[in-house]
């Protein structure tokens, strides 16, 4: 295709992707070869379940590459132009693009904005704490949050402030790729907020958590955030979270120790 052509298919396409929540679909085959065509086009289909019986060549999608044209639409994001103007950086997401287990949180904080990576303060901290518990390290799963921008606070004020509703809708569709291309196994949501970003569904962790829950087939486990367990440090709380993760890892048909199974966090 000539680059007028293909300007104008990327055109239609984000078009109909931002007017509805699923990506137009096209053939494995067809995606296959968009992608070494033009990996940004490729980025915006969304690839049809393939026939029963018939198996995509290992190696056939390469979703790191995929990823790669929509970190580029996050770098370059206006939308917010309150928060495109207050960002050090935009936060994409970090880890392992065929990983079977996705983390999605909220937005980044102050030291996410730093460093440009998802859950690197001390809350991210705790998280690595509690992959490395599951027996998986940070490169071994995939982390992303609702919002790819730091919240803006006023200047002076110390802390994050939670992102809003509006800013969650116009951000969501990014995540929405993100998950399409990595077609991760399970998905954990981390706190209120997240689900609320995702599901776009009210409701208190209480009634949330600790159960199965779906987002478009995917099975998605609701558990506390981890700030949450900073904030209140009682022990039944990080066991609800550490039960919570024992159930991602029974349902990954991961081993577990009988250590594992007695853990506190
Ligand atoms: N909290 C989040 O929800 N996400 C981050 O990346 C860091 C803290
Ligand atoms: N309330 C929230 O909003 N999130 C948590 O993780 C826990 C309590």
């Amino acid at each position: 295709m000539t680059e007028p052509a293909l300007d104008f298919v990327i055109a239609a396409l984000e078009k109909m992707r931002e007017s509805s929540d699923r990506a137009p679909r096209a053939s494995r085959t067809v995606l296959v070869r968009l992608q070494t065509a033009n990996p940004v086009a490729a980025s915006l289909w969304e690839a049809h379940a393939l026939p029963a019986g018939r198996r995509l060549q290992p190696g056939a999608l390469n979703k790191g590459k995929l990823l790669e044209p929509i970190r580029e639409r996050v770098r370059a994001c206006t939308k917010c132009a309150h928060l495109a103007c207050s960002r050090t950086q935009t936060v994409f997401g970090v880890g392992n693009p065929d990983a079977d287990l996705m983390f999605i949180g909220e937005a980044p904080g102050v030291d996410e904005d730093k460093q440009g990576e998802p859950f690197v303060g001390r809350a991210g901290q705790l998280l690595t704490r509690i992959l490395k518990a599951m027996n998986f390290a940070r490169e071994d799963v995939y982390i992303a949050n609702i919002l790819k921008c730091r919240p803006d606070t006023p200047p002076g004020t110390f802390g994050n402030r939670a992102p809003t509703p509006t800013e969650m809708q116009t951000c969501r569709p990014y995540l929405v790729e993100q998950i399409e291309i990595i077609q991760p196994k399970i998905l954990v949501a981390l706190g209120a907020v997240a689900v609320e970003g995702l599901l776009g569904m009210r409701g208190t962790m209480r009634e949330l958590r600790g159960r199965w829950h779906a987002y478009n087939g995917v099975p998605l486990m609701i558990t506390y955030h981890p700030a949450y367990l900073l904030r209140n440090q009682a022990p039944s709380e990080k066991r609800k979270v550490w039960e919570d993760m024992l159930q991602v890892l029974e349902r990954l048909e991961q081993p577990i120790t009988e250590r594992q199974r007695n853990y506190f966090l």
